[in-house]
């Protein structure tokens, strides 16, 4: 405790974490070279205390929190749906990020950093990652939980596009504050590399031990400010990387974190994982992760980019945040070794507009699986699958918003 303590109208100690209700949707196969990754869909804090549930407490490694900024933005998501007169567009919230929550994001953050540290392995770090809105707020909270000594660095990222105005200097950076759990014990391993350019050529180990950027002769020494030359550029709305998720982070960004605080067969966990950046970024490195969200949107964009990188996946649904609906006329015919996917239409959708499909068994364990994966446009949905013999007999089908479809398999 600092003697300094940040109080609100109403503040009080979290609620202990409390029991929730999983049902398995979805288990994927996944290459042996590449991460495991555990999508649970559900609210933040259900998440969190779901894995205190299941015994998970000191086992993570690494802990990355993307929250919203208070920043009095939603973003919506697209959808085309069938009406009487022909087709119309729907909005979907994708993301929302209220403004006027203060006394209610507080709360939630706090909570959320207590089952964060009690989740936390002794050589665990957590990064938390705002910006100038709440960024000072959550210092607080967060030397209240961790201890204002155990902050190993305020990061500073600086990125090139968006936050200008005539009215005031340009917005041009986010924080990420950096709390190991136990100093003593914590895992750090900068991922360092030899300098290549004339610069910092044969110089003494300790300087030459720099980053190397995607820029010739741009090498410098790792410190708390990242200006985004060192990382990457800033993510332009047509970079390859861009699932079409608001507030994507760049995949170099959360590189940079997991290299340096995921030891080498440990778990990392984002509970607020929009399109799964962190994760993307964990299973490259062949780590194991564990990442929720309550946005069926981001949940579609994390799936999609998992599975195109190859990763085995596990779908798990919190007290039922994902709602699945359930088509009430056969969705599929079996034939043989094939299903096909029968011409429906789904909430007036169409089958063009799904983002993967297969037949799993009662277990959710996919037995035939076609994804879209990290497509940004979805090209033509196969309509036959190969099945192996099996008694499956349940399709499951996610569109492009996030929503999920069951059926029966004739
Ligand atoms: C800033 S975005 C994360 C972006 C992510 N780092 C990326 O690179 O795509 C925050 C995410 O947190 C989710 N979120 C916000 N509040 C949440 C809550 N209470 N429980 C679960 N998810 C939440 C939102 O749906 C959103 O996807």
């Amino acid at each position: 405790m600092t003697g300094v303590h940040l109080t609100w109208p109403g503040r009080h100690a979290p609620l202990p974490p409390q029991n929730h209700a999983l049902t398995p949707l979805l288990t994927l196969p996944g290459r042996p070279d590449v991460g495991t990754a555990r999508l649970l869909a559900g609210q933040a804090l259900a998440v969190l205390d779901r894995l205190l549930q299941e015994g998970a407490a000191g086992t993570i490694d690494l802990v990355y929190l993307d929250p919203p900024f208070g920043a009095g933005v939603s973003w919506p998501r697209r959808r085309d749906v069938q009406t009487a007169t022909g087709r119309a567009a729907q909005n979907v919230v994708a993301y929302e990020d209220p403004a006027d929550d203060l006394v209610d994001w507080l709360q939630h953050l706090d909570t959320v950093l207590a089952r964060v540290h009690t989740l936390l392995s002794p050589r665990g770090s957590v990064y938390l990652h705002l910006d100038f809105r709440r960024a000072p707020h959550a210092r607080l909270l967060l030397d209240e939980r961790f201890g204002a000594a155990n902050l190993r660095n305020e990061i500073v990222w600086a990125y090139g596009l968006g936050g200008s105005s005539k009215d005031r200097f340009g917005r041009k950076h986010d924080v990420i504050q950096f709390y190991a759990k136990d100093p003593r014990h914590a895992y750090f391993a900068a991922p360092l590399q030899k300098a290549t350019s004339q610069r910092l050529k044969g110089q003494a180990k300790r300087a030459t031990d720099v980053w190397q950027t995607p820029h010739a002769g741009a090498d410098a020494p790792i410190e708390g400010a990242w200006p985004d030359s060192l990382i990457d550029l800033t993510l332009s709305n047509s970079d390859s990387q861009r699932t079409g998720y608001p507030t994507q982070k760049p995949l170099a960004l959360l590189d940079r974190i997991v290299h340096a605080s995921l030891p080498p067969g440990g778990v990392a966990l984002d509970p607020m994982a929009g399109s799964g950046t962190l994760a993307v970024a964990a299973v490259r490195a062949g780590g194991r992760v564990i990442l929720g969200d309550r946005s069926a949107v981001a949940l579609d964009a994390s799936r999609g980019r998992l599975v195109a990188l190859g990763a085995t996946l596990q779908l798990d649904n919190v007290d039922g945040a994902l709602t699945v609906e359930t088509l009430a006329q056969p969705a599929a015919r079996r034939n043989g070794a094939q299903v096909q996917l029968l011409p429906l239409d789904m909430a007036g959708q169409g089958v063009d507009a799904l983002s993967a499909w297969g037949v799993v068994d009662a277990h959710g364990r996919a037995l035939a699986w076609w994804d879209g994966g990290a497509e940004r446009t979805r090209g033509l949905v196969p309509l036959t699958l190969s099945l192996p013999a099996g008694e499956a007999q349940t399709l499951l089908a996610m569109d492009t918003a996030g929503q999920l479809w069951r059926g029966v398999v004739l």
